[in-house]
């Protein structure tokens, strides 16, 4: 795994926009791996300012998300859709039929996790954008989940409500569900992009880049990908 250790926030962000800026000028048709989380916010408004002014055109580019809340979908401001074409999408040149996400509001949700696993299957993306959760799950798969995991629904771990609870009103309107992509769908990504910043990411990053590979640890499975790099900012490399 390749890691660059920036400053601050915004540098991690600047080299994020570096890398998928890179991706996109080799090829103008990519698939993007997209996340959710307060981390990515830095590059996508560097992508969103750089399309604004006439920079890189989305127009041929489709992209792909990791996860969605069970239960909530686009007219929810906590969905995870919202979010996408509030802080991306909505700035873009991008065609909102090439934006693809779990339906969270799907009355079965077996059989959406079926259906989005099969789009995945036709849709490698060219690179996977990752945030890492504080107890080392990337997306929704949460700690004991098997590396051999396709798009499941998953009952979210207590850290991850806890965690996540700051950008809802509530705890209790936290869902408790949500259908994500699975370990081996991220694995499939041709080069992945994992970021983190602050603190409270330095034990889930050390696990990431210096522990055992272990479903205890989603994030390990990384060590075994090809073209992985992590940018994180000095404070959430402490402990590497
Ligand atoms: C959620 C998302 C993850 C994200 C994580 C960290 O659990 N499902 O994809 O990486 O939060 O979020 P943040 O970037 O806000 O710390």
């Amino acid at each position: 795994m390749k890691v660059i250790i920036t400053k601050d926030y915004e540098s991690m962000s600047e080299k994020a926009y570096e890398e998928v800026r890179a991706v996109i000028a080799e090829n103008p048709a990519a698939v993007l791996g997209l996340a959710t989380g307060t981390t990515p916010l830095g590059l996508y408004r560097r992508m969103a300012d750089d399309c604004g002014r006439g920079g890189i055109s989305y127009k041929k580019i489709r992209t792909v998300n990791l996860d969605e809340y069970a239960g909530l979908g686009a007219d929810s401001d906590q969905s995870y859709v919202y979010f996408m074409r509030k802080n991306l999408f909505d700035h873009l040149d991008i065609l909102p039929e090439n934006t693809f996400i779990a339906n969270g509001k799907a009355e079965d949700l077996e059989a959406e996790c079926a259906r989005y696993n099969a789009l995945l299957e036709g849709m490698r993306q060219d690179i996977q954008v990752l945030g890492i959760g504080s107890n080392g799950h990337i997306a929704f798969n949460e700690p004991g989940t098997p590396f051999s995991s396709t798009v499941h629904v998953v009952d979210l771990a207590e850290s991850t409500i806890r965690d996540n609870a700051r950008l809802f009103a509530r705890e209790e309107d936290v869902p408790r569900k949500a259908i994500t992509m699975g370990l081996k769908n991220i694995m499939r990504a041709k080069k992945i992009l994992i970021l983190a910043n602050g603190a409270n990411k330095a034990r889930a990053v050390c696990g990431l880049v210096k522990g055992e590979v272990t479903e205890a640890v989603p994030a390990s499975v990384l060590q075994l990908h090809p073209d992985c790099t992590l940018i994180c900012d000095r404070d959430a490399a402490a402990m590497i």
